[in-house]
């Protein structure tokens, strides 16, 4: 179903996609997995491979799949599942069964990381680096102010692209 890209191979906008059309962050394995809308993450070249980094606030349930899984996903999805996306970021996996109520079916790489059937591109990155955002190290101060009134930061987590899935 999925053709298997070279990992230099991402779409040329996107940034464009995951800001404006959102994805899809998974973590977990076939038996115990959980999935929350993104719109924030970095793509690049970082010690010695193509990267991509994602940024996870500590009350999401998500987070304890992040931080247990070796490797994570990010699914991209035709228009038609704005609701379902919309859905994954508002509801937490842990009120509610996301997978049944968004009507997605789950897709597991060969390494097992959870991905979704309806996307149209696939990006998994085994985690080599994470880090919590820290208020010292702002330049922009206003930034702060604007993000994190609750002191909920974000941890980033950088992981080594190992698999570009995609249908077109
Ligand atoms: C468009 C959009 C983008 C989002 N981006 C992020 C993000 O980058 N990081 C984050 O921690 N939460 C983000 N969220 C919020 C989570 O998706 C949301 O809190 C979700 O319900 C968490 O689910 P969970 O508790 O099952 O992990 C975003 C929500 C939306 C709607």
């Amino acid at each position: 179903m999925f053709k298997k890209l070279e990992c230099f191979d991402l779409p040329r906008d996107i940034i464009g996609e995951l800001s404006r059309n959102w994805a899809l962050l998974s973590a977990g394995n076939p038996e115990s997995f959980n999935m929350m809308t993104v719109s924030w993450g970095s793509f690049g070249f970082i010690w010695g491979s193509p990267s991509l980094t994602v940024f996870v606030r500590p009350q999401r349930f998500t987070m304890s799949f992040m931080e247990k899984s070796q490797n994570f996903a990010l699914s991209f999805f035709p228009p038609e599942f704005k609701e379902s996306l919309a859905l994954c970021g508002s509801k937490s996996g842990r009120d509610i069964d996301k997978l049944a109520q968004s009507k997605l079916n789950a897709w597991f790489t060969p390494s097992g990381t959870p991905a979704f059937k309806e996307a149209k591109l696939v990006i998994e990155a085994q985690k080599i680096y994470q880090q919590d955002i820290d208020l010292k190290s702002f330049i922009d101060e206003s930034l702060p102010a604007k993000w994190y009134p609750g002191g909920d930061f974000h941890k980033a987590f950088t992981g080594r692209i190992c698999g570009i899935w995609t249908k077109d």
